[in-house]
Parts: C-alpha cells; structure tokens; sequence
C-alpha cells in the first residue's frame, strides 16, 4: 500500500510537472499530501546523514552480522572484534537475536557510541510465528482463508516486535511443485494466484498498516528468485526455466508482495539460467527495482555473496563483493565480502559510489519507516515482553488456525467424526504422543507447549472411552520391527487411529528426499492393524505431499494434518470428535509415485493428451502408473457434501473492454453446515503460446448451513486472463475460453465464453 501509494503520489508529481500551465490545478487528495510531506521529510533526513556518512560507515550499513556470543567474544564487550565492528558502524544489521534485554543492549551501542548514531535493524526468522508457533506455512495455506492467515502473520509481527524484532525473513513466497524439496512446507505450494494472494496477506499481517508502530515488522518475501524450481528437487540446486515460466508462476508472488508494500526481499541461493540470484541484475535491478518500482532493499541469504565462488561466477570473494553490489544485492547476511573487500572495490572504480549510496538509502529509508530513527528502542518494551507472548488469545488463533488447515482426504461411509464416547479408542504411532510438532522454523517456540496428539485426543473424549496407547514403531527404521505390542493395543480396540508420517525434521531447509513414501515400517505396521477388520482413521503428520496410494485404497478415513504448531493435539481432536467441520483444501498436488514429480495441476497440454484416448498406449503418459494425483490440488472434503449445478455465464462473449459474471449453484446436500471453498479456473484454448489445462482464478470459501444453496458469482475481466504471448507481451488474446467450477482442481463444471 506504502509502496503503491508512493508510486501514484511520485506518478502525479511528474504529470504535474509534465502538464501545460492552465492544467495544473489537477490536485492531491489529503492523505497522498501528507503522504508526500512525510517523503520529503525523509529524503532530506536521508540526504543529510548520507552526506555525512564515510565509505566504510556505508558499506557497514550494507553489512548483517550474525554475532558471535562465546565468552571470549561477546559482542557486548567493547574490546571484542564483534564489539569493535559495532562500534565503528561497521555492522548495519543483527540477525538471530530476540529478546528486550539483548536488543536494547546492542542498540543502546549503535546509537550512543557510533559516530553517527545509526540505530540497527535486528532480523529473525519467524517463519509461523515466534513463541505462538501456527501450523507450517504450507499447512495454513491449506485454509485458503486469507483473513485467518493474515491474522497468523500480525500476531507473529505482535510477539516478534514484543521481543525486540523488527524484521522478519517472511513470507516465503517461493511456488513448489516438487515434493522432494523439503522447504515446500514454507511456502503456500504449487499455485501462483493462490501463492500471490497469501503473499499479500501475510505482507498485511506483519507491516500492518503502518510500519512505525511498535507493533508492525518490516516482511522479508524470500527468495528471490524461483529457489522452488531447483533441478531433481534437490535444495540450493541450479534453476533453469523459460522466462515466461519465471514471470508468470515463479515471479507472481513476488511481485504481489511488493505491490502490498514488503519492505525487503531476500535474494535466493540458486542460479537462474545460470547467474546466481545473489548476482542477478536482471531480477535485481531490471524486474524488481526497475518494472516493479521496489523501493526497499534486498538481502541476500545466508552467506549466498560468498557462495558466488564456489557457483563459479565470482573468482574469489572480491570479485563476489562487486558482482553482488553491481548487481543491486544491498545488503550482505553472514559472510563478509562486502565489509572486507567493497571498499578496495569503489577504490578501484569497479563500484561506482552511485551503486553504495542507493543500497545505503534503501537500507536508511526502512529503518526511517520504521521509525527506528525516532525512538530507535521502539521496540525495546519490556512490558510488552511480559504480557504480548503467547497470550490466550494468540493461542486461541492458533487453535483456529489449526484446525482450519486440516485436510479431510477420505472418509468412507461417514467414518467421522468419531463419537466422543466410543469404547476403547486405540492410538497408535511415534508422533501421537510426541511435542515435536512445531514443524521446520519454529520461531522460539518451545515444545513444552505443544499439545500433542494423544493429550488433544484425551481432552476431547468422554469419561467413559478409554485410550488405549502404543509407540508402534520407529518413523525410519530400516529393519523390520516388532509390532507385538502395537498389535495387542490394537485387538483390543473398537476404533483405531494411526498417527503416520514424516517427522518434523524430515521437511525444512536441506531436507530434500528422493523418497515420498510413509517412510521405515510405518506402512507394514498398518497393514497388519488392518487385518484385524477394526476401524482405522489415518493421521497424517508432513511438511510435503506424500505418496499414499495403498493407504488411498484401503483405508477408509485419512485426515491431513501436517505440522499443526503448538495447538496440534486440541486442533485434531477437535476435526476427529466433530467439534470442527474440517473445511481445509490441499494447496500441492499429492502423487501417486514419486516417479511422477513435479507434479502440479496446471501443466500444459501435449498434442496426445491421455484423456483424449486413455487407451491408446501412444498418448503422453506413463506406461505403469497414472498421470493423475492421488487428491489433486484443491482437494479436501467435508463432513457434509456439496453439490454444484447450473454454472452459467451472464453473456456469451466477454468483451475487451468488459466483464463477465460466472455464477453457480452450490448446495450443501449433507446434514450439517460446513464451509467450502468455491474454486474456479479457466483456459485458454488457442493461443499464441500454449496455456495451461487449468489455471486458478477465483475462490470463494463460503459458509453453508445444512441444504442451504447458494449462487455463488465471480466476476472476470481481460485482464484476469493476461499472460505473457509469444512476444512477452502481457496481454490476452481473442478467442475461446473454459471456465470451470468445482470443489477441486478435477471435479468441475465447465463451459465456454468467448473473449472478443
Ligand atoms: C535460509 C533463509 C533464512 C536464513 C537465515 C538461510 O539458510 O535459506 O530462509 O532466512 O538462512 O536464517
């Protein structure tokens, strides 16, 4: 919002200035005045103090120090090396340290013993939240509530300024269609237009709607750029796409974030066709800053300007400091190219102070908007430490949170909800009475106050059921296991749950696997739980999709429930026993096989599509398994069912200059009320580039009370439709159009319209 209103308010400085004399009464509303004051205001400020400000001063500013707190070496302490490179202004950002104490303590040195006073910016990754640990980014995404998952951001950005924080390395923005990269679980999945519209939200969430307040931290939307696409899957891996592909999924959530005021960015540690991202001016300068009119800074990530040697772009370090700062990289995390070989370089004329000055601007101008200049212990409220973390009502929203992200994936004959008086209930798995349920980037969140499954299933039930408890196996043993003691649990039960899946540290940075498979003997052990005939509900616990074709067959009931944060057990406890009408829909395709990855709903056709002829072995398809996803995107059910009839445009052709109404009729057929999330997509038959089967261009999560119906509209323009042609030109051609409608990516009614 910031941003956009800084480029309309600077758009209608220069028209006035372009505008013949008698013209110039075209005038500024209030807000864009007071708008523009407090820009003038700054810049002179900026000005000022840049002026002021020595190379070295300057490229300290371009510098995040990751201080090192071993005893001989506390920063705190005046004759250290860390407390010397504070205090001669050679540090411009701290990352990794929270609390009130600790930031009050290296601020007071910034602004009291530096030459110029530059207060610091402390960064910390607080991922899905800090001490009130929400589910994992992907898991939320699964809500497809925007509001729900804008509100999970600001009570981080609540509890992150209330420790000291006043930067977040967040939202993770990167699309992921490949499970076997482990930080799909920090993203919002496969799908741009989703991916673009909870970018924005978290954006909201953490910036609020004013940087200053105390309350607000400054969004990181990282990495920039297509970190997702590595080659096989594998993390940090080289990224080699078209750049239509770049612009049109991996870019979109980027620039969503922007346009919703992000202040930074992080560049990425993969090459993109070849340049590193950490060195790519083309994303750095020509898209980001240039097109998209970025006015914040970019970050680079953990050590990625030193890691240009080892990519081979860079020779030695030097070299790695001038191709990343002529490159538009502005600030350095970790590694100390820029502190200890960018001033050699702006000596020898490879840097142009010019490139210094506006890297040092950017970093100034976010540390102004947040209002460290002002009050630069802002943030340093020890009251607010005491009282603002996990409150009960941030708890309260993580609960909500949670079961919001639940996935209902099957559920034969109404196996659930479970009654709350029920017998014995057997609970069987590593991960049902396990705290480990934070998922990767668990903020300082601390596993004492996770709830865990088995705890959540013993909340909910009735005096009278009785839990019955086993550890069943090991989550990756490679050696066949004894079940006897699971066996038992389960004989002597009328209901069995399985709790199954990846561990916590199976997803998450460097966490990449070539197996997506319920990993060791899990699978075995439910085989022979499933031959007693009892009746089974999985629970699924994973940062990524995986493979589960057998437990897709036969079990009856499979509940998605990811990594879920600290309110875990109660959230599943509440989908299982009824309390909560799960109403989560999965924002990543789940495969049948591994075999088939990347897999992700909205590929492009080929000239022998399978469905065209599914039984000719000619078609583009694989010769042992099935094209398809085992649950394809947007997939999820509901205690209740919902059936769509009637979908209708208002008028056959949709003119260039016009808009089109979609609507259809959603009834809830089951017996209770339950949410839905109306989707709908649409393609393009002929075009001058192939366009994708489907793409996702609406949704609507809408409450339903049981038999209620509703007409359920969306509106389209032409520029809903634009892609980038043959000539990267972002437009949309006239022609034939599909529209489809459904509770998923595959169930759907469609029909045409023209565009004309
Ligand atoms: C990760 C970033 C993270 C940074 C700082 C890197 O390894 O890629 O996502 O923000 O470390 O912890």
């Amino acid at each position: 919002m910031r941003n956009i209103l800084k480029i309309n308010v600077l758009g209608c400085l220069f028209l006035l200035m372009m505008l013949p004399v008698q013209a110039k009464s075209v005038s500024l509303s209030t807000t864009e005045k007071v708008q523009l004051e407090k820009e003038k205001k700054m810049n002179r400020f900026l000005d000022d103090l840049l002026k002021k400000m020595t190379l070295e001063e300057k490229i300290g500013q371009m510098s995040q120090a990751l201080l090192d707190w071993s005893p001989d070496k506390n920063p705190l302490d005046p004759g250290s090396d860390g407390g010397k490179d504070l205090r001669l202004g050679r540090v411009g950002s701290i990352f990794n340290v929270a609390g009130v104490d600790v930031s009050y303590k290296l601020q007071k040195i910034a602004v009291e013993e530096t030459r110029l006073h530059i207060p610091l910016i402390f960064g910390f990754d607080v991922i899905h939240g800090l001490k009130t640990v929400f589910p994992l980014p992907l898991a939320e995404a699964a809500s497809w509530d925007l509001s729900a998952i804008e509100r999970s951001a600001r009570i981080a950005a609540v509890e992150a300024s209330a420790m000291g924080i006043h930067w977040v390395f967040s939202p993770m923005v990167d699309i992921a269609r490949d499970a076997r990269w482990g930080r799909i679980a920090e993203g919002a999945g496969e799908d741009p237009y989703l991916g673009a519209l909870i970018a924005k939200a978290r954006v909201r969430g953490y910036q609020g709607d004013d940087l200053s307040k105390n309350n607000t931290v400054v969004a990181c939307a990282k990495h920039f750029a297509a970190y997702g696409a590595g080659i096989a899957g594998r993390d940090y891996n080289a990224v080699d796409l078209s750049e239509r592909q770049l612009r049109e999924v991996y870019l979109l959530p980027f620039k969503a974030a922007v346009e919703a005021g992000a202040g930074t960015l992080m560049a990425s540690f993969n090459t993109v066709n070849g340049i590193p991202a950490s060195a790519n001016s083309f994303l750095l300068r020509k898209i980001l800053k240039e097109e998209w009119g970025f006015d914040g800074f970019v970050v680079s990530d953990f050590e990625s300007v030193k890691e240009l040697v080892a990519h081979g772009y860079a020779e030695n370090e030097k070299d790695a400091a001038r191709l990343a700062a002529n490159a538009g990289l502005d600030m350095e995390m970790k590694s100390n190219t820029y502190r200890n070989e960018l001033l050699k370089q702006v000596e020898a004329g490879l840097v142009s102070e010019k490139v210094i000055n506006e890297a040092v601007r950017r970093i100034l101008t976010i540390k102004y908007r947040l209002g460290l200049f002002e009050d630069p212990y802002r943030y340093c409220d020890a009251n607010r430490e005491k009282t603002e973390l996990l409150t009960p009502e941030h708890i309260r929203a993580a609960r909500d949170m949670a079961r919001k992200s639940i996935v209902l994936l099957k559920n034969e004959n109404n196996t659930l909800p479970l009654k709350k008086d029920i017998g014995k209930l057997a609970v069987i798995g590593a991960l049902a009475d396990s705290h480990d349920m934070l998922g990767c980037w668990g903020g300082l969140g601390d596993q004492k106050d996770v709830v865990p499954i088995l705890q959540g299933i013993k909340a909910a039930v009735s005096p009278n059921t009785e839990i019955l408890y086993s550890h069943g196996c090991e989550l990756e043993s490679k050696t066949p296991e004894d079940f006897t003691e699971a066996l038992n649990v389960a004989r002597q039960a009328d209901q069995i749950i399985m709790v199954m899946g990846e561990s916590a540290g199976m997803t998450g940075e460097s966490q990449s696997r070539i197996r997506i498979d319920i990993p060791g003997n899990q699978e075995a052990l439910l085989k022979e739980v499933m031959k007693l005939g009892k009746p089974v509900v999985v629970l699924l616990t994973n940062g990524r999709p995986l493979s589960i074709p057998w437990e897709a067959e036969h079990v009856p009931a499979i509940v998605e429930t990811w990594f879920l944060g600290i309110q875990t057990g109660n959230a599943i406890a509440d989908v299982l026993f009824g309390d909560c009408n799960p109403s989560g829909k999965l924002p990543v395709s789940f495969p049948y096989n591994i075999g088939q990855v990347p897999l992700y709903y909205s590929e492009l056709s080929t000239g022998r599509p399978k469905a065209e002829k599914p039984d000719d072995p000619f078609r583009s398809r694989y010769a042992d398994a099935t094209n398809d996803a085992v649950y394809p995107f947007g997939y999820g059910l509901s205690y209740t069912t919902f059936e769509y009839s009637n979908l209708r445009t208002d008028q056959p052709v949709l003119p260039m200059k016009g808009s089109i109404k979609i609507s259809v009729d959603v009834k809830n057929t089951g017996n209770c009320s339950g949410e839905e999330v109306v989707q709908l997509y649409i393609r393009d038959l002929s075009a001058s580039v192939c366009r994708p089967v489907k793409e996702l261009k609406g949704f609507q999560k809408l409450f339903f009370e049981s038999g209620e119906t509703k007409t359920v509209q969306f509106v389209l323009t032409p520029e809903n439709l634009n892609y980038y042609d043959a000539n990267m030109k972002w437009r949309v051609e006239p022609g034939t159009f599909t529209v489809f409608v459904g509770g998923n990516s595959r169930d759907v009614l469609k029909t045409n319209f023209q565009l004309n």
